[in-house]
């Protein structure tokens, strides 16, 4: 982990007018929440194409019901890691304006982020397919596959499959944050997924410093990325934040 590039980030961060982050599933590994692809990902156990397509939830909800209920089970018990309570604090403190995240694991939130996108929507939220009663995901018993409602309908989590549409509202607000920005932090994306990855090259194009974090390069690294920090977020993030909150009299100079 280059020490060197921790604080040209948190002099970077101190110096900007507006920081967003982009947060991806390797923000929540050191929560012990498996990522969907690289080492352990959920895509080589579960094929996405036969269990996350809104078409399988449709057609064959218990199978689909195999997969969310491991994701449930590992959700449901996580805890915040050191690298979502520092992008809590950067808010805090005035530094970082908001947080575009494609997880599904309301761990930001949990961690006292409060400007938040949730791009993918949230897994701890629930609603019938039939009668769109919203319910706790906590609330739900995954004893028998897949969960019904009390009028008889097929509970789904209020995230977003395969197939079916980000939300209009996560959409516009993450253009408009995106477009804003002069620094954008992308955390532990693996840029493969549309439309979340296309969002750091729209806001390099608007003329924003790319900070990317992630455990190794990916396709944004040495193109769309201004610099790539390698390193756990869980340890890197704290380490900018603390330099941040150390020395930003000095970082200004
Ligand atoms: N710190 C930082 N980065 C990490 C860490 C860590 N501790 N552990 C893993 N990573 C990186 C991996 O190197 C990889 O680049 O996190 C990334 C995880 O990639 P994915 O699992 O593909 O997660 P993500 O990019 O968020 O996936 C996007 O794909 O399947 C869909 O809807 C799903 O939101 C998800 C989307």
């Amino acid at each position: 982990m280059s020490d060197e590039l921790i604080t040209r980030a948190a002099r970077d961060i101190v110096k900007a007018k507006k920081v967003v982050a982009l947060t991806g599933a390797g923000m929540s590994v050191e929560s012990d929440i498996a990522p969907f692809r690289g080492k352990g990902g959920i895509w080589e156990k579960y094929d996405p194409v036969e269990y996350a397509y809104i078409d399988t939830l449709r057609t064959n909800p218990a199978k689909t019901w195999i997969l969310l209920s491991e994701m449930q089970r590992e959700i449901l018990k996580a805890q915040p890691n050191p690298g979502h309570l520092s992008l809590a604090e950067l808010e805090r403190l005035g530094f970082l304006s908001s947080i575009i995240t494609q997880n599904v694991d309301g761990l930001h939130h949990e961690a006292g982020s409060k400007n938040i996108i949730e791009f993918h929507g949230n897994h701890r939220q629930a609603y019938c397919m039939e009668c769109r009663k919203p319910i706790k995901s906590e609330e739900i018993s995954l004893e028998t596959l897949p969960p019904h409602c009390d009028c008889g309908g097929v509970l789904r989590p209020d995230v977003v499959f395969f197939g079916e549409a980000i939300p209009h509202e996560a959409l516009t607000q993450s253009d408009q944050e995106t477009r804003s920005c002069d620094v954008m932090l992308v955390v532990g994306t693996s840029a493969e997924v549309q439309p979340a990855a296309s969002l750091p090259g729209v806001a390099r194009s608007s003329g924003a410093t790319i900070i990317e974090i992630n455990i190794e390069p990916t396709s944004f690294t040495g193109y769309t990325s201004t610099y790539f920090i390698k390193g756990k977020s869980g340890e890197v993030l704290p380490k900018i934040t603390d330099i941040i909150k150390n020395q930003s009299a000095n970082l200004t100079s």
